[in-house]
């Protein structure tokens, strides 16, 4: 399994390393073998031995004239080689376009880096039902490299981002069958509203890979009680 924190805009560089320090000391004490992720701030980025930390935005180049922006460079700074690419708060609330998004992916592609690719529909799309969604979907993968080996697609619903809302059983497991039959992606995560007391019954679906999380990610206490979850979930 794959377990991602998305920080969002929450934490300091302080707040993150003691958060990266106490998930690596719970990864190492109960031997927890699912792959975790953690996207902090990008004045938060530092390197951890046990957690892959990733960047959760950054303009397609080297370096250059993009006021307010990071590039490769001030990536490479802290060895990071893993980005989140295509999340719905960028593109609903920051505006970004699938043109955008896709010019993101081919430049870290390019660079070898772990993608972890969000996509999800709003409401109402999802009321219009299941065929609705599986086509919007796929919009949001117009100009991706669906083929790329190092891309983990996270499918978070904007409805149940943030809101405490999850999708039900049933929606999870036939968007995620629906995604894996057409796609053959190999890392499929289910995002938005996931927290300590629905995690096993999410991971329990067989076209679930990981997680992405916000909200309940944030207090390290609470995310090292998820990945305890799913190491029970595996009867280890
Ligand atoms: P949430 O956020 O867990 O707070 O719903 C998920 C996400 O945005 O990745």
């Amino acid at each position: 399994m794959i377990i991602a924190s998305n920080f969002k805009t929450n934490h300091t560089r302080e707040s993150t390393a003691t958060f990266l320090k106490e998930v690596e000391g719970y990864i190492k004490k109960s031997g927890i073998t699912d792959q975790v992720l953690v996207f902090p701030t990008a004045t938060s980025l530092m390197q951890n031995d046990s957690i892959l930390v990733g960047a959760q935005n950054a303009y397609p180049v080297e370096n250059g004239s993009f006021t307010g922006e990071i590039g490769l460079e001030q990536l490479k700074e802290y060895s990071i080689d893993s980005i989140l690419i295509g999340h719905s708060e960028r593109r609903h609330i920051l505006g970004e376009s699938q043109e955008l998004i896709a010019q993101k992916y081919d430049f870290f592609k390019a660079k070898g880096f772990t993608i972890t690719y969000c996509i999800g529909e709003p409401l109402e799309v999802r009321e219009q039902g299941h065929d609705a969604v599986i086509e919007y979907l796929a919009s949001q993968m117009k100009g991706i490299d669906t083929g790329y080996d190092k891309l983990i697609v996270a499918y978070e619903p904007v409805w149940a981002i943030g809101t405490g809302v999850t999708a039900t059983e049933e929606d999870i497991r036939s968007t995620h069958d629906a995604l894996k039959a057409k796609y053959g992606f190999a890392s499929l995560l289910y995002g938005g509203s996931v927290k300590v007391a629905n995690v096993a019954e999410i991971l329990g679906i067989d076209s679930v890979d990981g997680v992405l999380i916000g909200t309940a990610s944030w207090d390290y206490v609470q995310f090292c009680e998820i990945l305890k979850k799913s190491k029970e979930l595996k009867g280890e």
